[in-house]
């Protein structure tokens, strides 16, 4: 499925825009709030958080199973005097990183490619490992009241292909059903066009 993202990437390097997300700027606030230095972004695609993150100070770690888009965030890094190494990196294994090593990790519209629930469940105790003792974990995925919610053809349960890419829209309680060893601290809903989030800050108990 790589191959979908590295075919995306290859027709439009920054196919994310050069801006960082909404949702970057909401947790940034938050990781400047409660002194995060240690990021980890899982599912950095070309990197537009990412260069963000690192830009205002914090030291990131990324990784994404795209080669084209590690090497379009890799290059873009190096442009800008960043020392960011992205990775690529399947998050279905376990996660490249020691026990407690990151104040925080941080995924925009990742979780909701295609993983099975048992995927999310292992991906979720992966995040806790890596993260330290109180880390936050934030996390945006698409829901129920996306506009697309419905359309495309069910590959896998829960999970639709549309156009070739395949989504899970999740409701909350699969968002609470994942809190195992989290606290949450806020979920909200935004819309980031054309897509509808339910945003997530979580803390590791
Ligand atoms: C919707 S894009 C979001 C990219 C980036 N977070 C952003 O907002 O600009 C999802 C990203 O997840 C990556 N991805 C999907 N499945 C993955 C997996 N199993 N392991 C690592 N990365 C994955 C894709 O290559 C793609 O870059």
């Amino acid at each position: 499925m790589s191959e979908v993202w590295n075919k995306v990437y290859k027709s439009d390097n920054a196919f994310f825009g050069q801006e960082a997300s909404n949702f970057a700027l909401l947790c940034f606030n938050h990781m400047k709030m409660n002194n995060v230095r240690r990021l980890l972004e899982i599912g950095a695609g070309h990197g537009r958080d990412t260069i963000f993150f690192a830009s205002n100070g914090i030291e990131v770690d990324a990784v994404d199973y795209s080669v084209i888009a590690v090497e379009i965030l890799d290059r873009l890094a190096k442009e800008k005097r960043q020392p960011i190494k992205p990775r690529v990196f399947d998050v279905k294994s376990a996660l490249p990183f020691p026990n407690g090593y990151f104040d925080a990790v941080y995924s925009h519209m990742l979780l909701n490619m295609r993983f099975s629930l048992e995927d999310l469940h292992f991906i979720f105790s992966e995040i806790r490992r890596v993260l330290k003792p109180k880390g936050f974990n934030f996390f945006s995925v698409r829901n129920h009241n996306d506009k697309s919610y419905g359309e495309g053809i069910e590959v896998d349960k829960g999970i639709y292909d549309i156009n070739g890419y395949q989504v899970r829209f999740f409701t909350e309680k699969e968002i609470q059903d994942l809190m195992e060893g989290f606290e949450m601290l806020w979920m909200g809903e935004e819309y980031e066009d054309p897509v509808d989030l339910y945003i997530v800050f979580s803390k590791k108990l």
